[in-house]
Order: C-alpha cells, then structure tokens, then sequence
C-alpha cells in the first residue's frame, strides 16, 4: 500500500493476510510459561495509553532522555552532518522534535523516515511533521522492525538511524545482539546509530516507573488482552488479571507480568484454542532491560559496532550512545 499526501510518502508491509499476532499467540499461550510478545500492545488505544505513560511522574525515561537530547543535539547535527533521520519505533515523536529542530537549524534537515507497526500514530505524525518543517520530506513505513527493516529505503543523504525511548531492553539478550547485527547491515558504510537505554539503578526507582500510582500501566498491559478479544475473537475477561511489573536482580530487567486472579478458562475463537490459566498464574507480557556502561557495550561491540560518544543526565538515569560500524 501506498498513500500520498504532499512530501508524505507511507509504505505498509504489514499485509491483510498477516497472521503474525496468530502465530505469535499460538506459540507463546501454549508454552509451559505462558507469554505474549510486547509489539502487540501498540493499537491505537496501546498507543495512546504508552503516550499517557511518557506523561507520568514516576515514568522518568521519557523526560531524561529528552533533555538529554536537547543538551546534545547540536554537537551530534554537527558531528555527524545527518540530513536524514530515520525512527525505529517512533510512536509519537515528541523526543524526536529536539533532533529535528536541531537539523533544521543547522541547514541540514531533508528526510525523517519513520518505522512503526502502527499506522494511525504514523500517519498522523507525519502529518504534524510537514506541517512543522517546510520542505520536509517523510518516507514512513508501516511494518515490523524485526522483520521488515529491509524495507528501509537507500540513504539519501548522511543517515542517523535512532531508536530511543529504550525500546531496545525490550528484546531478550540474544535476540537484542542479533538486532544490533542487523541494525549495523542496515547502516551502510558511514552511517550511524543513536540509541537510547534505561540505566541499571535503584530497583524502587524502577518498578515505580512500571506500576504507577494511577494504574495506566496497569491498563496498559490489559490492553494486549483487549486486543486478542478484538483481533482473535478470544473471550478473556480483563479485569480478571492483575498487573506486576518487578525487577529481575539477576537479569538486570523489568519483567511485566498479567497474574489471573482466579482459574481462568479463554477461548480463543481465531485459533481454535481454549486456553487455562490456574489461580494466580501468571503470563510474561514485557521485559525491559536495564543496562549498565559495560553491558552496552559488549552488546554493541557483538553487533559490530563501537561508541563514538556517549550521554548521560546528571543523575545517571539514562543513556544516549551514538555507534558507528566497527572499523568505520
Ligand atoms: N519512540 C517512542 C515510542 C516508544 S514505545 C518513545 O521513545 O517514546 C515503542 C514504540 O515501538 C511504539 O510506538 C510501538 O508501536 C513500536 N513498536 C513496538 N514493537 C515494534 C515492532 N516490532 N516493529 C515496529 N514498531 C514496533
Ligand atoms: N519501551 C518501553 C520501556 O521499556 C515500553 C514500556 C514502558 C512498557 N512501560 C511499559 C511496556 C509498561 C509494557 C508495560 O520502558
């Protein structure tokens, strides 16, 4: 599919036949630990309730890494001359203005290519976009990071692939390496990589920002059962489930978590499925990895890539690293 809307460009590889929330719910609720993988969180209520998160007192990640950009954002225009921003991720693209800003104050903005399995919070951003920056060009693409980054268009100019908001904590160790491997084929020669990552510290401090005191994560991450309800024709009871969200000491992670308050009998219409859930059984839905400077960079460096230079807020939050090809 492809719409255009004056500079907009937006490409869906996410075809009518995709049946990835089908195989993925297949898999992961028979599994002997139930799970369900977090990209299915994000339909247009997952997404708005994910923005009302980014507004939370105790959810420091956004406004951290905000104001980290914001310190750095001319230094990294100017270091790396990027013309082209690409977003794996973007969601709604607040942190992402800061970049742009900069780009465009210094002459270099043409491009910003968002990556989202969202369509409606893409589409409207691309929308704000070109009406923020005159001359902009947005080439969206609507698909799964995971599988469809080749369909990221040739660069055009000096590129900057971001990926913030530490959506990268989202994948489990190996598969986060494999990421990064991909990530640096997808960079070419002189590209460049800007990521951001939450940072290991006070375990208080964490699961506070993944269990607010007015539950919207908690309605969060009953979200994904409201969209097997819609997707799958799956009977589950909401409010059936409770939500926990605690950090993982030894794995250095947030592990959330949907508990079943009693025993629990799904039927899953779409798949031919019925599914039990024993008293207090609980169903991973998202881990989140904390990382610590020396982890980061074993995780890179098995990608490929190396630190050009890294920030941190004073407190030592969160982390930005701008990455380049080894050897580049
Ligand atoms: N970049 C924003 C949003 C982070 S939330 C920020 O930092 O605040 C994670 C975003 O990634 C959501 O917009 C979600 O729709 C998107 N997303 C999650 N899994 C994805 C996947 N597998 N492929 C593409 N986008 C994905
Ligand atoms: N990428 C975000 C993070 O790991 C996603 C997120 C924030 C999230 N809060 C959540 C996912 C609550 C599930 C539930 O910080």
């Amino acid at each position: 599919m492809k719409t255009a809307l004056g500079d907009i460009e937006i490409v869906s590889h996410l075809g009518a036949d995709e049946r990835t929330l089908a195989f993925d719910v297949l898999d992961g609720l028979t599994k002997p630990f139930k799970e369900i993988p977090p990209k299915h969180f994000y339909d247009t209520e997952g997404s708005r309730l994910f923005e009302a998160i980014t507004k939370l007192p105790e959810y420091y990640p956004t406004r951290t890494e905000r104001a980290i950009l914001a310190a750095n954002a001319d230094a990294l225009v100017e270091s790396t001359g990027m013309a082209e921003l690409v977003e794996l991720g973007s969601g709604v693209p607040t942190k992402t203005l800061v970049l742009l800003d900069a780009m465009r104050d210094a002459g270099t903005l043409d491009r910003y290519v968002p990556f989202d399995v969202s369509e409606v919070v893409l589409t409207e951003s691309a929308k704000m976009l070109v009406e923020r920056y005159a001359g902009l060009r947005v080439y969206g693409i609507v698909g799964d990071f995971e599988r469809h980054l080749s369909a990221l268009p040739p660069a055009e100019g000096p590129r900057v692939i971001v990926f913030l908001g530490g959506t990268i904590g989202n994948f489990p160790p190996g598969a986060r390496r494999r990421f990064l491997r991909t990530l640096h084929d997808a960079l070419g020669e002189d590209g460049y990589l800007l990521l951001g990552t939450d940072l290991v510290k006070d375990p208080a401090v964490l699961e506070a920002a993944y269990d607010d005191a007015q539950g919207v994560t908690a309605e969060f991450n009953r979200n994904v059962l409201h969209v097997l309800n819609r997707e799958l024709g799956a009977d589950f009871d909401p409010a059936a489930f409770e939500h926990v969200a605690f950090y993982d000491r030894d794995h250095e992670w947030i592990e959330m978590r949907l508990r079943a308050r009693s025993r629990q009998v799904v039927r899953i219409a779409g798949l031919d499925l019925t599914v039990r859930f024993a008293a207090r059984e609980e169903m991973r839905t998202e881990i989140s990895a904390k990382f610590t400077p020396r982890r980061l960079e074993a995780d890179l460096r098995a990608g490929g890539l190396r630190t050009v230079e890294r920030w941190t807020d004073p407190d030592g939050l969160f982390a930005v690293t701008l990455a380049a090809r080894h050897g580049g």
